[in-house]
């Protein structure tokens, strides 16, 4: 459990990273599972764009609106008591500009309640997360694997490339960044690039070596048909989806067999 009840910030993920305490982040798309997820004491909950993919079905993230983006970040913000919330920036709002980007982000911060944006993007988008800091705005740096830059990876694959990962970092640093995500990274390079920079990194499918991790809500609770499964680098706790599929057939059986409802649960 969380050493304090205290609102995290920006800030407190800082002093973590040199207290040497693990961030925590989990994804949430809607008020129930970000209720749970804090009461938990989860530190950061991230609204991504994995909406796309994780709640909407669809093969990408690149789909996802803006109008989506908000309405999905206002249900968690308003379950949110002590995380931080994070609202992805989706595509194509970086690759637009600096200019559309802050107008982007300030109007996720305005209409939702998040506390902080992601960006995915080094060095590419240096100017884009510098001007979204310098309009007051926090900003979550994306690295290692971009998702939104899918159709010009091919696929889904690990970034071994550790000097472009290495500039790409320095930008998000240098322009106002106050974490990162690295994202399906070797381990080795991961720590090592954990260890040169000021600022948290958080690690999905990077190792033991960043200064936090953050998981898929749907992959962590196995909550998808069995032949959907989770990516190699999600543990998953606990297989919901067999006790969901498992209490629906319960309850349908009950129905067709008349013993739903009984006299004692109808009016
Ligand atoms: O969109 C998302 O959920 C993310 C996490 C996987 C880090 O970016």
């Amino acid at each position: 459990m969380p050493q304090t009840s205290k609102r995290v910030t920006p800030n407190s993920l800082r002093t973590m990273k040199k207290s040497g305490s693990k961030i925590v982040m989990m994804t949430a798309y809607d008020f129930p599972s970000a209720e749970l997820i804090d009461a938990a004491g989860v530190d950061v909950i991230l609204i991504g764009d994995s909406l796309g993919t994780v709640i909407q079905g669809k093969k990408t993230t690149l789909s996802v609106t803006l109008d989506e983006m908000i309405y999905h970040t206002r249900l968690v913000a308003r379950a949110a008591r002590r995380a931080l919330v994070v609202a992805d920036l989706p595509f194509p709002y970086a690759q637009l500009g600096p200019a559309d980007a802050v107008r982007a982000c300030a109007e996720i911060l305005k209409e939702s309640g998040a506390g902080a944006v992601k960006i995915e993007g080094g060095e590419k988008r240096a100017d884009v997360v510098r001007a979204v800091t310098d309009a007051g705005i926090p900003v979550m740096g994306h690295c290692g694997l971009m998702p939104q830059e899918i159709r010009k990876l091919g696929g889904y694959k690990v970034q071994r490339d550790e000097a472009a990962l290495e500039r790409d970092l320095a930008a998000v640093q240098e322009n106002g960044a106050f974490s990162v995500v690295l994202e399906c990274v070797p381990h080795e390079i991961a720590a090592r690039q954990t260890a040169r920079l000021g600022i948290p990194t958080i690690g999905i499918g990077a190792g033991k070596g960043c200064d936090g991790q953050v998981l898929v809500f749907h992959d962590l609770l196995g909550y998808h048909l069995p032949e959907n499964a989770a990516p190699k680098h999600a543990r998953t706790y606990i297989d919901l989806g067999s006790i969901i599929t498992g209490a629906v057939q319960s309850f349908a059986q009950d129905v067709r067999n008349g013993n739903f409802p009984t006299d004692a649960e109808s009016f």
